[in-house]
């Protein structure tokens, strides 16, 4: 029994620890795709955009889970898990469309994806911080 409880006790440690991995991960890894496309843009520098799009989509992949992200909602914002993963496609939509229009040199159309993947991640802070 006292063993039994020892094993929960440390299964839930690593759980919630690895959890914790997870999402310093997934964000600070987002933080700098993010940082790495706007001095792409500002500084016109092709390598830099490309290079950060691949980081953010690297993050976001470790955050785009339901269950994973209703876990870091506060209670009162549970309600609100659809909304939270929809801002987490949106980035993945956002990443495409950003690559589809640096393929074609599209660049002014670029830049907007990289501002509406910004929005997308204030988004979904304004439901975890209660913005
Ligand atoms: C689906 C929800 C969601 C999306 C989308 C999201 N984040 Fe986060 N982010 C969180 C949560 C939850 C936290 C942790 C709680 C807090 O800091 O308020 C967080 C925290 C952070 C932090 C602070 C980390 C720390 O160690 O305190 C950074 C930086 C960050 N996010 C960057 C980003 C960037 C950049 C994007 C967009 C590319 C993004 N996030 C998109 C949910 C999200």
């Amino acid at each position: 029994m006292k063993l039994a409880k020892v094993v929960l006790a440390c299964t839930l440690f690593i759980t919630v620890a690895c959890a914790q991995d997870i999402i310093q991960k997934s964000m600070s890894t987002m933080e700098k795709g993010i940082t790495q496309i706007q001095q792409g843009f500002l500084n016109n520098n092709l390598e830099l955009i490309k290079s950060g799009t691949k980081l953010v989509k690297e993050g976001n992949s470790l955050f785009n889970d339901k269950n994973v992200i209703e876990k870091y909602l506060p209670k009162d914002k549970k309600h609100m898990v659809n909304v939270a993963e929809n801002t987490s496609r949106r980035i993945a939509l956002d990443i495409n469309v950003l690559e589809l229009n640096l393929e074609v040199k599209a660049y002014l159309n670029a830049a907007n994806a990289y501002s509406d993947m910004l929005n997308a991640c204030s988004r979904c802070h304004s439901i975890v911080r209660s913005w």
